[in-house]
């Protein structure tokens, strides 16, 4: 049975590491994919999505062994990609589809991306455009929107781009071809987004250099493979964050998270709702701010305004966002996401119905949304659209719920998040 029945929780309390960052392990596996020599990959992430990645990188030619804690992977050099004999089944995830139309494009090969219905309902214009201007041909479905992507690379040229969109796998599909590509590759975009693409190419000696909005990419010389730890995904302690805060008397350390600026915009978002967050022990891994984070259940929070340059920051965590803006008293309102429409769910859809259902006070705008909060919720029965953060998110609403709720869909968590409800269970025992 693919549901799981929640209670409202009395207790929330314990110290974790969350899961590895799947952000980051996409991109630790596909770049080692492509680099020549050995990569070791410590503490990559399991989850159906970066899966996905790691055997298009097998279907291109990378030869990796996943029989131990480590994958260790000998890739095939950055334009050496084999031609698949096969589609390549892209699963659920935007980013291996998105990263891997850059590197395909660079490559005198034809393929085919594919993936489950939601992946092929997203948008693929904001990628196929400006592959197409630095010389790739790519074919998509519905005059090209949609996948299946078809690509027949090759000689690419360097171009000087503005994003109209802030998105880091349009971004990183770009950074990628301009490996490939002759002369330079100037990317800019109109709002930060994360930015771990830049951070790990150098570390495989890739000429990046970042100023600003604006990415400059030189081609020239091969990526060498190199050694990479995945830090733990501030997207999945986000999670637990929020239900520590909300829970009454919950105690909760997260160990080992990654806090890259780029991506935890709902740290300083929940600070300003008055929660009680402490950042300690900051290191660094893998070029990434790596820290601990302990949280409290919070007394009071207060309703805020999220503008569109936030968004970026906390693109992930706003089905959670959503569900700790139910608890703060006065009305949170979120403007300038309408991105959220097009994600594994349309996002801002998906939390107004479901929200709604547990007697939430929500407006639906084309892009965003407002919550009355700081009445409870009640329990009611839960759909998740295929979208494993709505699942998650809505799995923390449930625990604050009077009466019980169910949640269907729950196996949508394995994208992201394998042992999440277990976790769960011991937090809340
Ligand atoms: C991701 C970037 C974000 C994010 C997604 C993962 C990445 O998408 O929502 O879950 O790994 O680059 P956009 O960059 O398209 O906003």
């Amino acid at each position: 049975m693919d549901r799981i029945e929640l209670h409202k929780a009395g207790h929330f309390r314990g110290e974790f590491s969350p899961t590895p960052d799947k952000s980051i392990s996409h991109r630790a596996v596909l770049f080692s994919s492509l680099a020549k020599g050995r990569s070791v990959i410590r503490n990559f992430l399991r989850a159906e999505d970066p899966l996905s990645t790691l055997r298009a990188c097998r279907a291109l030619g990378a030869d990796i062994d996943d029989s131990g804690d480590d994958i260790i992977v000998r890739g095939t050099g950055i334009r050496c990609l084999a031609e698949p004999s096969d589609v390549i089944d892209c699963g659920n995830s935007g980013t291996t589809m998105r990263l891997l139309a850059g590197v395909l494009s660079g490559n005198a090969i034809f393929s085919v991306l594919t993936g489950d219905a939601s992946l092929r309902m997203r948008p693929m214009a904001r990628i196929i455009q400006p592959l197409r201007l630095m010389g790739a041909e790519i074919l998509a479905r519905a005059e090209n929107k949609y996948p299946p992507l078809a690509i027949k690379g090759g000689a690419l040229k360097g171009i000087t781009y503005s994003m109209p969109i802030a998105s880091a796998q349009v971004k990183s599909a770009l950074v990628l071809a301009g490996l490939c590509a002759a002369g330079q590759n100037r990317i800019t975009e109109p709002a930060q987004s994360r930015d771990h693409t830049e951070r790990m190419l150098p570390a495989f000696g890739a000429d990046v250099a970042v100023d600003g909005l604006s990415v400059t990419v030189n081609s020239g010389g091969e990526l060498l493979g190199t050694d990479i730890t995945v830090p733990g995904d501030f997207s999945s302690a986000a999670f637990f964050i929020v239900a520590a805060i909300l829970v009454r008397n919950a105690d909760i350390t997260i160990t080992g998270v990654g806090i890259n600026p780029t991506r935890t915009g709902l740290l300083r978002v929940l600070r300003e709702m008055g929660a009680a967050i402490e950042i300690s022990h900051i290191r660094e891994v893998s070029g990434e701010a790596v820290a601990d984070i302990h949280c409290r259940g919070s007394a009071a929070l207060n309703a805020i305004t999220v503008t569109g340059e936030q968004i970026p920051a906390l693109i992930d965590e706003f089905p959670v966002l959503c569900v700790a803006a139910t608890q703060a008293a006065g009305v949170t309102t979120i403007r300038g996401a309408e991105e959220l429409r097009v994600k594994e769910s349309d996002r801002i859809r998906t939390m107004v119905t479901e929200l709604r259902k547990m007697g939430a006070e929500v407006d639906e705008f084309h892009d965003g949304l407002s919550i009355s909060g700081g009445r409870p919720l009640r329990g009611a029965v839960i759909e998740s659209y295929g979208d494993h953060r709505v699942a998650m998110a809505m799995t923390v609403a449930g625990l604050i719920a009077e009466g019980s709720t169910t949640v269907h869909g729950i196996s949508y968590v394995n994208i992201s998040f394998p042992g999440f409800f277990q976790l769960l269970r011991t937090l809340t025992a």
